[in-house]
């Protein structure tokens, strides 16, 4: 993540915590615990506020999005450490459409980060590859595309039904992610970047990306860009890991390349996300949802929620305690202290009693 000075002024770090539902009330109080361990033994000053956004509020107040939460995130907080949304009893799942979707336009974080990171060699489904080999992260736009809901029924529920659903490209969306990819690429001394579109057959809004991607690479002659068609990254991905480092690309092929790309290192329980709008208060969050059919077990796979929130203190600019963190879920996956999911036998409380003891040991 880039180095982002905390707002308040270099002092205290105010972090919004919002666990959310199921699993997510899980994990989340584990990520809280593991950077409170990392924060006392480096001095660094920091302050949790919870809110209990989610589907038992939305089901007992009718309240999603609180007024004027969206303001208050902004003005008040540096970053917000996210749980998961989605509950049975809401089969509809307005809640978090309005909480997650609605913090990620209305705060316009218009990054969405995947860095996705071999940690253990048994993890990945490939054959032969060490943890060197797959290092690599996915910068997906997060504020346009065909998730903006524009678009259309003509004639519903007829035999003559036309749905439409419409792509959504501006010159300004499309350059700021691909010059924070660059950005991120040249800051972290990464080689190799790749823009990734489907131009050949989506020619208007490909046309666009192409002529951002040759104007933005023209300035960074410092690295290898290219350009890879979307359905040809996928198989390049799988077949050898090792030629990426930096990949930029639209919301939908974001949406789902990283998700590839997260399976590669072992999948939902080790894949971390940041939502983010440099300067501004910023959205990390586990990539797995709530998990209701083991929501209440203890036996829910912290990694995620943990390694979310490396991803959060780094973007503060804590290295060394984002570090201390990686590190911690490194050895844990190391020394087999894992759950069920990852093979292992641990409640999430054993986890994370192992991770907090592992960071007073480790600064
Ligand atoms: N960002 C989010 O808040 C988010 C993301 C994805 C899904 N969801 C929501 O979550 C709910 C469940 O969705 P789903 O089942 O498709 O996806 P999911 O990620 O919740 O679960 C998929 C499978 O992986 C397992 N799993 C996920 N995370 C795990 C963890 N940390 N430890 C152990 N096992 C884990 C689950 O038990 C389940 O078998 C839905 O309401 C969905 O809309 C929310």
């Amino acid at each position: 993540m880039p180095n982002n000075p905390l707002r308040s002024g270099g002092h205290t770090a105010r972090i919004a915590v919002i666990p959310g539902d199921g699993i997510g009330k899980e994990v989340t109080p584990v990520a809280v615990r593991v950077i409170q361990a990392v924060a006392s033994q480096h001095r660094r000053p920091i302050e949790f506020v919870e809110f209990d956004w989610g589907a038992d509020k939305y089901l007992r107040d009718n309240v999603t999005l609180p007024d004027g939460a969206v303001e208050m995130l902004r003005d008040e907080f540096d970053a917000i450490l996210f749980g998961a949304l989605g509950d049975p009893r809401v089969p509809s799942n307005q809640h978090a459409a309005d909480i997650l979707l609605g913090l990620r336009f209305k705060l316009d974080l218009f990054v969405n980060a995947r860095p996705t990171e071999l940690l253990h060699e048994r993890f990945t489904p490939l054959k032969d590859r060490i943890p060197n080999d797959i290092r690599l992260i996915v910068f997906r736009e997060n504020t346009e595309g065909i998730y903006v809901g524009a678009g259309g029924f003509f004639k519903k529920h007829t035999p003559d039904e036309v749905a439409t659903q419409e792509d959504i490209n501006t010159r300004k969306g499309v350059e700021r992610i691909i010059r924070y990819a660059f950005a991120y690429a040249r800051a972290h001394k990464l080689r190799r970047l790749c823009m990734s579109d489907k131009s050949n057959a989506m020619t208007f809004a490909g046309d666009l990306w192409q002529r951002v991607f040759q104007t933005v690479r023209a300035e960074h002659p410092d690295i290898e860009s290219r350009h890879l068609y979307i359905d040809t990254l996928a198989m390049e991905l799988v077949r050898d890991p090792r030629q990426f480092d930096v990949i930029v690309t639209n919301n939908l092929f974001g949406d789902i390349i990283s998700d590839l790309a997260a399976q590669l290192a072992g999948g939902l329980g080790l894949a971390p996300s940041g939502n983010l709008h440099p300067g501004r208060t910023s959205l990390f969050e586990p990539v797995h949802g709530s998990a209701p059919n083991i929501a209440g077990k203890g036996i829910a796979n912290p990694f995620g929620a943990v390694l979310a929130a490396g991803l959060m203190l780094e973007f503060l600019g804590w290295q060394d305690e984002a570090h201390l963190l990686k590190q911690s879920v490194r050895a844990a996956l190391q020394e087999g202290v894992t759950s069920s999911d990852l093979h292992g036998s641990k409640q999430t409380g054993e986890v994370a009693e192992w991770l907090v003891h592992y960071v007073s040991q480790h600064s």
